[in-house]
C-alpha cells in the first residue's frame, strides 16, 4: 500500500463552469477558485504533504479573452500580497514553474520577492505553475542541454530531470484533476509518468478539504508497481 504522497499535483479545473452554472461572470469563478486554493494549501500543510503543485495558468491559457487573463493575473497578485507573510510563518516555501519570459514584469517582481521571502520554509514546497506547459518545459530543457554542449552519451533519466523546471522536486505521486475532464492538458507530462491519477466531477470551487482527504485515502489503497511484479517489490522493501 502507498503511504502519504510526498508530492500531490492538482489541475484546478472548473472555475468557469462553476460560475456559468450560477449565471455569474467566469471571473467570479476564478475568485472563488483562488479562495479554494488557499484552503487546500493549508490542508496539505496540516497533513504533512511535502510538495504541492497547483496548475494555475497554462501556456495555452494566454489564448483566453484578455479580461479573463487580466483577472487571473490580478488574483495572483492579490494572493501573493495577502499570503506572503502567512506562508513564511507557516514554513511554506513558494516557487513557480513555467515560462517566465511570458509573464508581465510586475508579476515577475512579486514572484521573486515571494520566493525570496519564503526560501527557508521547510514544512512544504508550494509549486505554482504559471504560464506552464509540459512540452514548453521539455523544449526549454533541451535548449539548455544543447547550449551546455552536454555529451549525448552522459545524458540519462536522472540528470535530464535537473534541466526541467522541477529540478530538485520529486515526481508527483498523486495527480488530481477536478471538473470531470480526464486529460493532462500539458501538465507535468514528463514527471507524471508514474503518478496515480484521481479524477473527480467536482468543480474546483467546490473541492473541499474532505474531498482532498478522500483523494489521498483513495491513493493510499492503490498498489504502485512501477512495472514490476509483486514478488520483486517485496524483495526491495525487505
Ligand atoms: C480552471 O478553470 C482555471 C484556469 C484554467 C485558469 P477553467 O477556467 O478552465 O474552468 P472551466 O474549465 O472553463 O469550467
Ligand atoms: C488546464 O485547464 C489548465 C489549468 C487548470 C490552469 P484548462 O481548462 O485550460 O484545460 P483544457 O482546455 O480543458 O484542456
Ligand atoms: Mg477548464
Amino acid at each position: 500500500m502507498a503511504g502519504l504522497p510526498q508530492h500531490i499535483a492538482i489541475i484546478m479545473d472548473g472555475n468557469g463552469r462553476w460560475a456559468e452554472l450560477r449565471g455569474i461572470p467566469r471571473t467570479e469563478g476564478h475568485r472563488r477558485g483562488s479562495e479554494r486554493a488557499k484552503q487546500i494549501i493549508e490542508a496539505a500543510r496540516e497533513l504533512g504533504i511535502k510538495n504541492l503543485t497547483l496548475y494555475a495558468f497554462s501556456v495555452e491559457n494566454w489564448q483566453r479573452p484578455l479580461d479573463e487573463v487580466f483577472t487571473l493575473m490580478e488574483l495572483l497578485k492579490n494572493y501573493l500580497n495577502a499570503e506572503r507573510d502567512n506562508m513564511k510563518r507557516q514554513g511554506i516555501r513558494f516557487m513557480t514553474i513555467g515560462n517566465r519570459d511570458m509573464l508581465p514584469g510586475d508579476i515577475l517582481t512579486l514572484i521573486k520577492e515571494t520566493e525570496d521571502a519564503t526560501k527557508d520554509g521547510k514544512a512544504m514546497n508550494l509549486i505554482l505553475c504559471l504560464s506552464y506547459g509540459g512540452r514548453d518545459e521539455i523544449i526549454r530543457a533541451v535548449r539548455k542541454l544543447l547550449k551546455e554542449k552536454i555529451d549525448p552519451e552522459s545524458l540519462n533519466e536522472d540528470n535530464f530531470k535537473n534541466y526541467l523546471d522541477t529540478d530538485g522536486i520529486p515526481d508527483p505521486d498523486l495527480l488530481i484533476r477536478t471538473s470531470g475532464e480526464r486529460r493532462l492538458s500539458n501538465f507535468l507530462i514528463y514527471q507524471s509518468a508514474y503518478a496515480e491519477l484521481y479524477f473527480t466531477e467536482t468543480l474546483w470551487p467546490d473541492f473541499t478539504k474532505e474531498e482532498f482527504l478522500e483523494a489521498i485515502q483513495d491513493y493510499q489503497k492503490r498498489q504502485r508497481r512501477f512495472g514490476r511484479v509483486l514478488e520483486s517489490l517485496r524483495c526491495i522493501k525487505s
